[in-house]
C-alpha cells in the first residue's frame, strides 16, 4: 500500500511590515530588521539620515563639512546613535523608563510601529497602557528638525510623565569627530540660554564657529532642567549607559553647560499626570543658524504646534505636486506603487545626497562628494519633477568640467562657493595616478551631455545652451577660470573622448569608466566608454537639430560613424562585445579569458547607443539572459575573479558573487530592460523589472535584508553563498535608471524637443494602461489600448479627439489633453 508522501513543513515567512500605499508608507512592525533600515528627511541643505530606531544623522550642507549630530553607524542597532526620547513613568518611588525607538532602553513593547513616510517617520509605540506617537521631519524650505511627540494615556489611572529628548552632537568636520581626541574635545561649548517664562534653548558649537554657526535645540513648551555634558548625563564618569542613564534616577537634570567633551543636549520636560485618554503633546526643534538670536524667528515659529501641522501638511503638498508629473494605472500593483510612489521618491534621494551620505557611503573627509557621473545619472531620476532644482545642480557638475573636456570626479558641495580652487578632486584616481596611471576618468565627462539633453527636452528651454559657465582649473579663483556656454562645454565633452582614442579606434578607458573596479594599465581601451560616446554623440545631434545647427550636426554623424565602425569592426566576440581592450589588445569580457568572460554593460548599451549591427542586438542579449540572469537579478560579468590579481585591480578585491565581481550590481539591470525595449521585447523587460522590485522582496527578508522600500546598489550573485542578500539601500543610480526604464522605455512615455513620445513596450499580456504625465505646463492623460495582445508598435494616435500622423503629441504649455494609443 503506497504511504502518503510527508509534506514539508511550509517555510514561515517572516515579515518586518507592510506597505501602506494610501498613505504612501512602509510601516516596519519591529525593530529587529536584519540590518539597520533608514528614512532620509529634508534635503542636502539642512537634513540627512533618521534610522527606524531613532537615531539621526542630521548635517546642514555638507555631511563632511558641516555635521550636526554624532552617529556612528558601525555599532549595533540597539546602541544609541546621536538621539532618541526618554519616557520616564513614575512608579512607586522610581521611574520607569523606556524609549518609544526601543533603542537604545531596549523595552518590551506591547505595541511598535515605524511608519516610513515622505520625508518624515512616525512611531508608534505602546508600553503599559502608555502611547506614544513621534514624528520627525523637516519642514519643506527649513532648517530645523522637528520631533513631534504626542503622549496618550489609553485608560485607567493618571500616570505622571517626563519626557525626556536627547541628541548628541559631531564635530562639524565629521571625519575629525573620529581621528582627532585632542582638539575637537577642546573645542566643542554648549551653553545655556534660559528663558523668563520657563523656555530653554541649548546652544552648541566647536569654539571656531561660535560667531558663525552654531546649532540649537528647544522645545515648545517649559524645559525645567537640562544635561549639556555627556559625563553628566550618563553618570559615574561614563559608568551609567544610554540604557538606563544614571541622571534618569533623580527628578531634575544639573543643568551641565559644557566647556569641553563630549557635548549633549538632554531636555527634562515634565507632561505632568496624564489622565486617562488625555495626550500630551511637545516639539522639540534641532537647528542651525548664525546665531541663536538668529533662530528666534524659526524658534518662534515652531513652538507654535499650529505651525508644525501646518508645516507637515506642507510637506505633504511638496510631495503630492513632486509625484503628480507622473502616475500611472497599470495591470501591475507592484509596479503601480513603486512607479507612482516609492522610485521617484529614491530619485529624490540619491538626487539630494549624491553616493555622500548614507548608511554605506559615510560622508567622512574628501573621500566622496558629489559624483559627476552619478548625480549626472540622478538628474534624469528627477527632470520631469523638477527640472529647474536639477538645473542648478547641472551648472554645479558643469562647472568642475576641465578646460580639456573631461571632469573631475567629484566635488564638495561645502566648498563650492569658496574661492579655494580645491572644491573638485580625481576620486580614487588620484593615489594611482604616481604609478603613471590616468588621473581622469574615461566616462565622467560623457554623461552631462545626457544631462543637459534631457533638460532641454523636458522645458524647451534652449536658451540654457549660451548660458555662460566656468570651467574648473585647480587653483585658480573663480575669476581667473575660463568660461564657456554650455554648448561649449557638451561640445569640449565629446571633442576629449574623440582625441582620446586607444589602437583600436575606441575611447581610452582612462582610470576607469563607469565600472570603478576595473582599472587597467594605461592604453586600455573601453567598449563601454564607446557606448556611452555614441549614446551622448546621438542626443547632441538632436541637439544640433533642435537649435538648427547643421554644420555640427553632419561633423558629429562622421564621429558617431566612426566610432559605430570601430565598435562593430573590432569588439565582437562571437556571442557577445568585449568589455575592454587592454594596452597590448588582449581582451576583457571576453569569453577567451578564465574569468569575467562576459560583462552585462558591455551587452546592454551597444543597444541602447544604436551602436550595435544587425542581429548583433539581440544575439548579445541573448547571451546576456543565458550567463547573466538569476532570479534574484542580472549579474554584472561571470564567472567572478577567484582570487586578487593586481593586472586588473578593484573587481578582484571581492569574493565571487559580490559587487561588480560577478555581483547583482542593480544599476546595470535597468539598462538591460532599456536594450529590450529598444529590441521590442517586453515581456522579458518587465521580467527584468520584477525580478529588483524590492517591493516584491518583502516576503523574502531573510533573504534579501535590505529596505523593501527603495533600491540597494547590490544583490549578491548566485556564485556566492548568500546569494539574494542586498545591501547599500537608497544611494544609487538604479533608482534614477529603473524609474527611467519604467515610465520612459517599458510605457514609452517620454520627452522630446517637438513634444511628448508615447512608443510602450509592454508585457504581451497587458490590456494596455493609463498614465498622467505633466508636460511643458500642460497635463497629458494618455490611454494605451493593448487589443492585440503584443510589446511595442504604435498603430494610431489620438489627441484630444483627433488622429494624429505620429506617436508623439503636440506641445501644449496649458491646460489638460487625452491622449489615447492603440497597438498593433
Ligand atoms: C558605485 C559608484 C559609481 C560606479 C559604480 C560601479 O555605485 O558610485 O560611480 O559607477 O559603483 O562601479
Amino acid at each position: 500500500m503506497a504511504t502518503k508522501a510527508k509534506k514539508a513543513p511550509a517555510k514561515k515567512t517572516l515579515r518586518f511590515g507592510y506597505f501602506d500605499d494610501a498613505n504612501k508608507e512602509y510601516v516596519l512592525t519591529t525593530p529587529a530588521t536584519p540590518i539597520k533600515w533608514c528614512n532620509y528627511v529634508g534635503t542636502m541643505e539642512f537634513g540627512g539620515i533618521v534610522d527606524t530606531t531613532g537615531g539621526s544623522l542630521i548635517c546642514k550642507g555638507d555631511p563632511a563639512l558641516n555635521r550636526i549630530t554624532k552617529y556612528i553607524a558601525q555599532m549595533p542597532s540597539s546602541d544609541f546613535k546621536a538621539s532618541t526620547i526618554y519616557i520616564r513613568v513614575k512608579n512607586g518611588k522610581g521611574y520607569k523608563v523606556f524609549s518609544p525607538f526601543v533603542t537604545p532602553t531596549l523595552t518590551k513593547m506591547d505595541k511598535w510601529e515605524c511608519h516610513i513616510g515622505l520625508s518624515y517617520s512616525r512611531w508608534i509605540a505602546e508600553v503599559d497602557g502608555l502611547r506614544v506617537q513621534v514624528t520627525i521631519f523637516v519642514p519643506t524650505k527649513s532648517h530645523t528638525l522637528l520631533q513631534d511627540i504626542q503622549v496618550t494615556n489609553l485608560g485607567g489611572a493618571a500616570k505622571e510623565v517626563d519626557i525626556i529628548p536627547v541628541y548628541e552632537f559631531s564635530h562639524f568636520e565629521a571625519e575629525k569627530q573620529l581621528t582627532n581626541a585632542d582638539w575637537v574635545p577642546q573645542t566643542m561649548t554648549l551653553k545655556a540660554h534660559p528663558e523668563k517664562d520657563g523656555h530653554l534653548v541649548l546652544e552648541q558649537y566647536a569654539y571656531m564657529k561660535r560667531d558663525y554657526a552654531v546649532n540649537y535645540v528647544t522645545a515648545d513648551g517649559k524645559v525645567s532642567s537640562f544635561e549639556g555634558d555627556r559625563r553628566v548625563f550618563l553618570g559615574m564618569n561614563e559608568m551609567g549607559s544610554w540604557i538606563s542613564p544614571l541622571s534618569l534616577e533623580n527628578k531634575e537634570f544639573s543643568n551641565s553647560e559644557c566647556d569641553r567633551g563630549d557635548n549633549v543636549a538632554a531636555l527634562m520636560i515634565h507632561a505632568g499626570k496624564i489622565s486617562a485618554k488625555k495626550t500630551f503633546r511637545t516639539c522639540t526643534q534641532l537647528g542651525q543658524e548664525q546665531s541663536v538670536k538668529a533662530a528666534a524667528p524659526a524658534i518662534k515659529k515652531y513652538r507654535d504646534l499650529k505651525n508644525v501641522d501646518k508645516a507637515f501638511a506642507e510637506l505633504a503638498d511638496f510631495w503630492a505636486e513632486y509625484l503628480q508629473a507622473i502616475q500611472v494605472n497599470t495591470p501591475d500593483a507592484s509596479f503601480n506603487s513603486m512607479v507612482n510612489v516609492h522610485n521617484p521618491r529614491q530619485c529624490h534621494t540619491t538626487k539630494n545626497w549624491s553616493r555622500y551620505l548614507s548608511l554605506y557611503q559615510l560622508g567622512y573627509g574628501t573621500s566622496r562628494g558629489i559624483g559627476y557621473r552619478d548625480s549626472s545619472q540622478d538628474l534624469l531620476g528627477v527632470m520631469s519633477h523638477m527640472p529647474e532644482e536639477a538645473l542648478e545642480l547641472t551648472k554645479n557638475l558643469l562647472s568642475v568640467q576641465r578646460p580639456e573636456g573631461n571632469a573631475m570626479h567629484q566635488y564638495l558641495p561645502g566648498r563650492l562657493a569658496s574661492d579655494s580652487g580645491d572644491e573638485a578632486n580625481e576620486g580614487d584616481s588620484r593615489e594611482k595616478a604616481a604609478d603613471g596611471y590616468y588621473n581622469w576618468y574615461g566616462d565622467d565627462h560623457l554623461w552631462i551631455v545626457l544631462t543637459v539633453a534631457g533638460y532641454l527636452k523636458e522645458t524647451g528651454k534652449l536658451d540654457f545652451l549660451k548660458e555662460q559657465i566656468p570651467f574648473y582649473e585647480k587653483g585658480k579663483t573663480r575669476a581667473e577660470r575660463k568660461k564657456g556656454t554650455v554648448l561649449d562645454h557638451l561640445q569640449r565633452s565629446l571633442k576629449f573622448t574623440r582625441e582620446h582614442l586607444g589602437q583600436h579606434g575606441l575611447p581610452l578607458l582612462g582610470f576607469a569608466d563607469w565600472n570603478d573596479t576595473m582599472n587597467l594599465a594605461p592604453g586600455a581601451e573601453s567598449t563601454f566608454n564607446a557606448s556611452l560616446y555614441g549614446k551622448a554623440l546621438l542626443e547632441m545631434m538632436a541637439i544640433c537639430e533642435a537649435t538648427g545647427d547643421k554644420a555640427n550636426l553632419d561633423l558629429y554623424k562622421v564621429w558617431y560613424k566612426d566610432v559605430k565602425d570601430a565598435l562593430n569592426k573590432n569588439t565582437w566576440d562571437g556571442q557577445w562585445w568585449t568589455r575592454w581592450f587592454d594596452k597590448d589588445g588582449v581582451g576583457y569580457g571576453s569569453s577567451k579569458q578564465k574569468y569575467g568572460k562576459i560583462h552585462c554593460n558591455g551587452q546592454s548599451w551597444p543597444v541602447i547607443s544604436g551602436l550595435a549591427d544587425g542581429e548583433r542586438a539581440k544575439k548579445a542579449l541573448d547571451s546576456v539572459n543565458k550567463y547573466l540572469n538569476t532570479s534574484n537579478g542580472i549579474k554584472l560579468s561571470w564567472p567572478g575573479y577567484k582570487g586578487f590579481d593586481p593586472q586588473v585591480g578593484g573587481i578582484s578585491t571581492y569574493p565571487p558573487g559580490a559587487k561588480e565581481n560577478g555581483g547583482i550590481f542593480l544599476h546595470a539591470n535597468p539598462w538591460v530592460m532599456i536594450a529590450e525595449t529598444i529590441i521590442g521585447r517586453g515581456d522579458l523587460a518587465f521580467e527584468y523589472y520584477n525580478q529588483i522590485n524590492p517591493a516584491a522582496k518583502n516576503t523574502k527578508l531573510e533573504e534579501f535584508e535590505s529596505e523593501p522600500y527603495c533600491y540597494p546598489q547590490n544583490i549578491l550573485g548566485d556564485e556566492h553563498k548568500m546569494f539574494g542578500m542586498g545591501r547599500n539601500a537608497w544611494l544609487s543610480g538604479t533608482s534614477s535608471w529603473t524609474y527611467q526604464a519604467a515610465t520612459q522605455y517599458i510605457l514609452g512615455i517620454r520627452a522630446n524637443f517637438d513634444g511628448l513620445v508615447v512608443d510602450p513596450c509592454i508585457p504581451t499580456n497587458w490590456k494596455g494602461f493609463e498614465a498622467t504625465r505633466r508636460f511643458r505646463g500642460a497635463t497629458y492623460q494618455i490611454t494605451v489600448k493593448n487589443p492585440k495582445g503584443i510589446c511595442k508598435g504604435v498603430e494610431k494616435m489620438v489627441v484630444d479627439g483627433k488622429e494624429i500622423d505620429s506617436n508623439v503629441a503636440p506641445i501644449f504649455t496649458k491646460g489638460v489633453h487625452s491622449v489615447e494609443v492603440t497597438l498593433g
